[in-house]
């Protein structure tokens, strides 16, 4: 008897130990992101199906559970009550008859329209026939449906699909839906090779195509996929945002996300201007698009890699992060719609150790000699009456560095990662990336969210957005912001953040 108990004892301390281990060892790899989402195994590309229910953000992603490289799409899941903190769920849905299980979104069915249930949380997204592909078909993207009654933990294909076929265009994916309040109906916008098509449907099902948009606006160097379509107050005034992202064909090279502000009346979008605008001009940022079911908030995610090298970066076990999540709001200036981002407030619930300071002279300022070595995830932020350029250097004892800064006479924001580490798997990684300034105002303000593979950089209230990633041979520790003008900071505050893993 007392033998069989601590063999129980034993076991039982064994699995405890086991999960223990395995749980922080999956987050404490090289290059292992400690304030952003990554999965614990395999690949990961673009956020699908986010949605908000009963207190918790859903997460689902498109995911090879077997390899860290791109191969047949299934939908992981995690969910965050706060933005910060995931906890990754087993697979949502896995590939079927009609395919993979391409990028997509989910809605709650609050009045229950599909008759699945009233809140079933419903997914859209596209069915990617392989098999076809094989054949040589056109027609291998169509847009189906699966619901789940018990918050997206258990999922069920609607037998009907798909629900929007293949017209005969190879490239038509990535469907949208949001419900239009004054219609009473479902949207679903829906990337097909260069331009949108809108959808509406009464009820998730049946759906009729209403317009099309696009074909010779914004950026073409690519294939347009990944859209998103909501409004947004600006004092009161509706604005429609679209975005569109686009691979290649951004800013920086490869993949980017590019938007557009208008007006939006159920069938039909008409652009408030028909430049180009891009979410974040750095080249880490794409297939973003923004929760569902948040009322009039919107948070956006990305992905935070790019097509040109998303499969070979080097990392070994697991491939790609998200972006930290964003609250976008929209704004005039010098007569035109720009969408800002910013990090989203619950980055304050990473905040540990901090310094402040006020009314610094920056001619070399050792940050990390006031605040302390980077040991993972950090937040900078400064403001000043007048910018001037400077650089934010983050560094290694290996010599290895990135630097983030802005350059006066081009009135750029840039990010160099020539020197940063590993860079060898992809020629155009070293590149210098640019982001111009949009603000005309002579002040600003900077925050830069650091983690041990990347930086996302918000300057002038997040007119002006980058994102890099970058792989040293050992996590930067220390910090300095230089200036050949002296730039005066008004106020800087240096936030050390928690892993959101421990
Ligand atoms: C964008 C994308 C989508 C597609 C998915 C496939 O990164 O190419 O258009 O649905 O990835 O994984």
């Amino acid at each position: 008897m007392i033998a069989k108990a601590k063999w129980l004892l034993l076991t039982a301390f064994v699995i405890f130990f086991q999960t223990s281990w395995s749980q922080s060892d999956a987050y404490t790899d090289k290059h292992r992101p400690q304030i952003h989402f990554s999965p614990k195994k395999g690949w990961m590309n673009d956020p699908n199906g986010m949605v908000y229910l009963n207190g918790k953000y859903h997460l689902f992603y498109q995911h090879n559970p077997d390899k860290p490289v791109w191969g047949p799409m299934h939908w992981g899941h995690a969910v965050s009550t706060d933005l910060v903190h995931w906890e990754e769920l087993p697979i949502a849905l896995y590939p079927d008859a009609l395919g993979t299980i391409f990028s997509g979104s989910a809605v709650i069915d609050k009045d229950n329209t599909a008759g699945f249930g009233a809140n079933a949380m419903v997914a859209i997204y596209t069915s990617h026939s392989h098999a076809m592909e094989k054949d040589g078909f056109d027609k291998i993207e169509t847009q189906s449906i699966a619901y789940s009654l018990d918050e997206g933990k258990t999922w069920t294909k609607y037998k009907g699909n798909p629900v929007v076929p293949n017209p005969g265009i190879r490239d038509f994916r990535d469907p949208k839906v949001m419900w239009y309040e004054p219609a009473q109906k479902w949207i679903m916008t829906l990337a097909v090779t260069d331009h949108i098509d809108f959808y509406s449907s009464p009820d998730l099902k049946n759906w009729t195509k209403e317009s099309e948009f696009g074909k010779n606006l914004g950026a073409h160097g690519g294939v347009w996929e990944c859209p998103d379509l909501f409004p947004l107050s600006l004092n009161g005034e509706e604005v429609w945002v679209l975005i569109v992202n686009i691979n290649p064909g951004g800013p920086n090279g490869g993949s980017a996300a590019q938007y557009f502000t208008g007006k939006f009346d159920g069938h039909v979008f008409t652009p408030n201007e028909t430049d180009t605008k891009w979410i974040d001009y750095g080249p880490d940022d794409y297939a973003g698009i923004t929760w569902s079911n948040t009322g009039d908030r919107k948070i956006f995610l990305g992905w935070m890699s790019n097509w040109m090298y998303a499969n070979v970066v080097p990392t070994e076990k697991w491939r790609s992060a998200n972006t930290i999540a964003r609250d976008l709001s929209i704004e005039k200036a010098g007569g035109k719609y720009l969408v800002r981002s910013v990090p989203s407030p619950e980055i304050s619930r990473l905040y540990t150790k901090n310094y402040t300071a006020k009314n610094v002279k920056v001619k070399n300022l050792d940050v990390t000699a006031k605040a302390g070595q980077l040991t993972g995830g950090a937040e900078l932020k400064f403001d000043s009456d007048e910018l001037k350029a400077f650089n934010i250097v983050l560094s290694n004892n290996n010599g290895e560095k990135v630097v983030i800064g802005y350059d006066k006479a081009a009135n750029n924001y840039f990010i160099d990662r020539s020197a940063s580490g590993k860079s060898d798997f992809h020629k155009d990684f070293t590149n210098t990336l640019t982001a111009p300034r949009l603000s005309a105002n002579k002040n600003a303000d900077i925050i830069l969210v650091i983690d041990d593979a990347s930086v996302e950089l918000f300057a002038d209230g997040g007119l002006s957005v980058m994102t890099a990633i970058f792989f040293p041979q050992s996590n930067y520790t220390d910090i300095t912001i230089t200036s050949t003008e002296k730039l005066t900071i008004k106020n800087l505050v240096f936030n050390h953040l928690n892993s959101a893993w421990k």
